[in-house]
């Protein structure tokens, strides 16, 4: 279950505008993967080249053999199939209500009957926390309840490839923790490969097995979470940490005058980087690795106090805190 995602030297424009070039990387078959980056950076445009919504101009994006930025529409049909999608927006059909809404592509894909279908789409509203709201319009709810319902329908299909464009924007913050809950079980249960969007960088430091970050119309780094999370990169620093100090400016990049007066500016230390959310069944995460494991195996020290619940690592002298 679950597939590799396979993306090498994917570039993209908009008329004269590059939004990014040569992004190169593998999504790994069951991981969770989480993509930053500041507004505009096209992290949006990322995710929908990767169903083939958008055509990338040079670059491949490989699935189980199928490159879907050159295959023929049918091709891409079938392979659409391996992908559950929340869009940004959650790209809910407003004349439908959210029952319709979430059972739209059983019965655009499958030949299920109508009982069958009340049963998932019951399942997946209840995953969602929407039980009672299933007649209601999508003008009818708030912001925050259209993005668990678009995240419902990504669910319907029992996905291989799950695309997920800021679950948490416009969510309280308990909520937001119940969903990053919620994908580690998902992927615990069905070991789906996740791609997830994200300005939320508590949800960053807990949830991903990988981090990517998208700067300056490159991918600027993109790895294990230890390796961004412990990374000194101006860039990925600045970003993680919601500092000002650093190469981005409110308006994408800071002059070289602005760079220049902050070059005497002390950094506050990297926070700790915590244990990743475990998944509530119990079930280890399929990607599971010991915390601290990638630090041992790359000769890096971790930020003081970091993976503090597991003691062999602290014995062996996390950075000397
Ligand atoms: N269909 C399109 N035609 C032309 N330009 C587009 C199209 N889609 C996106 N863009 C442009 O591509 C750039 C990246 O947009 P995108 O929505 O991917 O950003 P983003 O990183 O997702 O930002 P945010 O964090 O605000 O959601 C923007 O400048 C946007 O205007
Ligand atoms: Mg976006």
């Amino acid at each position: 279950m679950g597939v590799d995602v396979t993306i090498e030297g994917l570039t993209k424009s908009f008329g004269k505008q590059l939004i990014w070039k040569d992004v190169t990387l593998t999504l790994p078959a069951g991981e969770i993967s989480v993509m930053l980056g500041p507004s505009g950076t096209g992290k949006s445009v990322l995710l929908k080249s990767l169903i083939g919504l958008i055509k990338p101009d040079a670059g491949s994006v490989v699935i189980e053999g199928v490159d879907i930025a050159s295959c023929s529409e049918k091709q891409l049909y079938e392979v659409r199939k391996l992908f559950g999608v929340l869009f940004q927006d959650g790209a809910m059909f407003g004349s439908m209500n959210l029952f319709d809404n979430v059972a739209f592509p059983l019965r655009e894909h499958t030949r299920k009957s109508e009982s069958e279908i009340r049963r998932i789409v019951m399942e997946k509203m209840d995953l969602v926390g929407l039980i009672g709201a299933e007649y209601k319009l999508p003008g009818e709810i708030s912001g925050g309840m259209r993005k668990r319902a678009g995240l419902a329908r990504a669910l319907v299909l029992d996905p291989e490839i799950l695309l997920i464009d800021e679950p948490d924007s416009g969510l309280d913050p308990v909520r937001t923790s119940f969903i990053n809950q919620l994908f580690v079980d998902l992927n615990a249960q069905i070991d789906a490969t996740f791609l997830i969007v994200t300005h939320d960088i508590h949800s960053v430091r807990v949830v991903p097995d990988n981090i990517g970050l998208l700067y300056h119309k490159h991918l600027a780094m993109y790895g294990p979470r230890e390796m961004l999370l412990s990374s000194d990169e101006p860039v990925v620093r600045q970003f993680l940490n919601a500092q000002t100090i650093g190469p981005i400016g409110m308006s994408e990049e800071k002059d070289a005058d602005q760079l220049a007066a902050e070059r005497d500016l002390d950094l506050p230390p990297l926070p700790p980087i915590p244990l990743q959310l475990e998944p509530s069944s119990g079930i280890p995460r399929r990607s599971q690795r010991p915390p601290g494991e990638w630090c041992r195996l790359h000769g890096v020290t971790p930020p003081p106090g970091s993976f503090r619940a597991d003691s062999a690592l602290v014995t062996t002298g996390v950075g000397g805190a």
